[in-house]
């Protein structure tokens, strides 16, 4: 917050001269632009309104490094909430309701548009558990840019792994999909995924897509998991880092089930043993 005395008024009048003229459509760059200029100006007056630490904390998006969820969360009450009939008794809580997920995905998508140089994109969408991700982040990256010049040509392509069974890992990963990925050559391409643990899969993937020679990869991860162990450095784009618990919904499974969820929740012992291979 920028608190002005009286005096000072004219100092931001002067400052706002020199920031640029807003897009047709607000951008958290542009603030983040403008608010800037308004800080150097300050400074180059010697009126010390912001210190520059704290600025960096509100203008870089690299900063945004996901909602962190504290260990303690319980999460919301199942009751307070809605969900299907047929998993009544399987789940213990609700852990990120579907609003909060879509809310934080549009959020996502303003990121992916104002860090990208290029108006043709490649998503591919890590299937199974990022396929609702991939599906509303690309949705939101075409809303956000359209009537803009940034307005953006996603083309979505699948990959599939595999490494979980029940809810344990297991050492190897299959890269289960098209061999010839050629349509990512020499494209910006972003890396879709529900959720990302150690990094073992991304790390296998990120090679993998690498052998294709595209333009520039970045990764959007749903959820992050606090995780020892890890191998990969965080996606580019972290929607939530959460707890080291096992969770289901909005694509994300135990043994193919829960996927049909909206919610994102925390499964339930019973659930565990009803569904367990
Ligand atoms: N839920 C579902 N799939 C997963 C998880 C999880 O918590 N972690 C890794 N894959
Ligand atoms: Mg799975």
């Amino acid at each position: 917050m920028l608190i002005l005395e009286k005096r000072e008024i004219p100092v931001l009048r002067r400052a706002l001269l020199a920031v640029p003229p807003p897009p047709t459509t607000f951008s958290r760059k542009w603030f983040s632009d403008a608010l800037f200029s308004v800080v150097i100006y300050f400074d180059s007056q010697k009126i010390k309104k912001i210190k520059m630490s704290e600025y960096e904390m509100i203008r870089s998006p690299s900063t945004d490094k996901g909602i962190v969820i504290k260990d303690e969360w319980p999460g919301y009450d199942l009751d307070l909430f809605t969900y299907p009939e047929h998993y009544h008794g399987d789940l213990e809580n609700i852990y990120i309701p579907h609003g909060v997920i879509m809310d934080r995905t549009e959020c996502l998508a303003r990121l992916v548009v104002d860090d990208t140089d290029d108006n043709y994109m490649v998503a591919l969408c890590v299937l199974k558990g990022g396929y609702k991700f991939c599906s509303d982040l690309v949705e939101c990256i075409k809303s956000v840019s359209c009537n803009t010049p940034k307005h953006m040509t996603v083309r979505v392509e699948f990959i599939r792994l595999k490494s979980y069974l029940n809810d344990q890992s297991s050492e190897d990963i299959q890269i289960i999909g098209p061999e010839d990925l050629s349509v990512i050559t020499g494209k910006n391409v972003l890396i879709v995924e529900g959720i990302v643990d150690t990094g073992k899969t991304m790390k296998a993937l990120l090679k993998h897509v690498q052998t294709f020679q595209p333009k520039k990869v970045k990764v959007a991860g749903l959820l992050v998991k606090r995780v020892p162990n890890v191998v990969a450095k965080l996606p580019d784009y972290v929607g939530f880092v959460i707890p080291n618990r096992f969770v289901v919904g909005y694509a994300l499974d135990y043994n193919e089930y829960f996927r049909d969820l909206n919610h994102i929740c925390v499964i339930s012992d019973e659930g565990k043993m009803k569904y367990k291979v």
